[in-house]
C-alpha cells in the first residue's frame, strides 16, 4: 500500500478485486442475454465497482446514479434517504443496482422497493461486499464479490466521511493505526 496512506490491514488486493470483477461480469452477461440491464451505481462508493462492471460488460452500457443515504461515521443512522436518481426512467426495464457494500441491508430494500415501486420489471443487486453478520433486512445480492467479517472497510469507492476512498485495495480501518500514521506524518488536520 502507498506510503500516502496509513498501513491499514489489505483485506482484498487491487487483483484480487479485478479478478473477481471479471467474474461477476461474465455471469452478469450470461444471465442478462439477450436485453442488457439497465446499471444503475449507488453513488458515491459503488463508483470505482460500476466502472469495473461497465467495462467488462459487453455493450457500452451507461451507468446511471442513485444516491442514498444511511451513514454517519461508522454507523448506521437505520434511515435511508434517496437524495439523487428518484426519477430514472426504470418503468419495464431490468434494473441491475451497483452496490459497494451491503451492511444492514437497508440501503438496497429500499432502493429496490423504491424502482420496483416505480415500474422497474426486476431490480437485481451486484455488490462488491456483504456483511452478513450485520444484516437487519433480508436482502438477495444476485452477484455478491466477497462476504465480508462485521469491519468497516474503506478503498476502491468506500470511505469514512470521504476519507479513503481513491485506495486501490480494500483495507481494514483501524483508528489506532490512522492515528499512529498521522502522529508520524503531522496530517492532524484530516482526522476527528
Ligand atoms: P446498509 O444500508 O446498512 O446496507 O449500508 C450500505 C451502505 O453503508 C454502503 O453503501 C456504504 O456506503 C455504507 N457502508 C456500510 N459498511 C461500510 C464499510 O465497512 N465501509 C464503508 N462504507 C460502509
Amino acid at each position: 500500500m502507498s506510503a500516502q496512506f496509513p498501513p491499514f490491514r489489505v483485506l482484498f488486493s487491487r487483483d484480487q478485486i479485478l479478478r473477481r470483477a471479471q467474474e461477476l461480469a461474465r455471469s452478469i452477461t450470461a444471465a442478462t442475454q439477450p436485453e442488457p440491464p439497465m446499471l444503475v451505481a449507488v453513488i458515491e462508493g459503488a463508483r470505482p465497482f460500476a466502472r469495473l462492471i461497465q467495462q467488462l460488460v459487453p455493450g457500452s452500457l451507461p451507468v446511471h446514479e442513485v444516491r442514498a443515504s444511511s451513514y454517519a461515521g461508522t454507523q448506521s443512522t437505520g434511515t435511508v434517504q434517496i437524495t439523487l436518481g428518484k426519477d430514472l426512467p426504470v418503468s419495464g426495464r431490468h434494473v441491475l443496482l451497483l452496490e459497494d457494500i451491503v451492511d444492514t441491508g437497508r440501503t438496497i430494500h429500499a432502493l429496490q422497493k423504491h424502482f420496483l415501486g416505480a415500474g422497474a420489471s426486476t431490480c437485481r443487486v451486484a455488490s462488491l461486499l456483504s456483511k452478513p453478520s450485520r444484516r437487519v433486512v433480508d436482502v438477495t445480492i444476485d452477484y455478491l464479490g466477497f462476504d465480508i467479517p462485521d469491519e468497516f472497510v474503506l478503498g476502491c469507492g468506500m470511505d469514512l466521511d470521504g476519507r479513503y476512498r481513491e485506495l486501490p485495495d480494500i483495507v481494514i480501518y483501524e483508528a489506532d493505526v490512522e492515528r499512529a500514521f498521522v502522529a508520524r506524518s503531522g496530517a492532524g488536520s484530516t482526522v476527528r
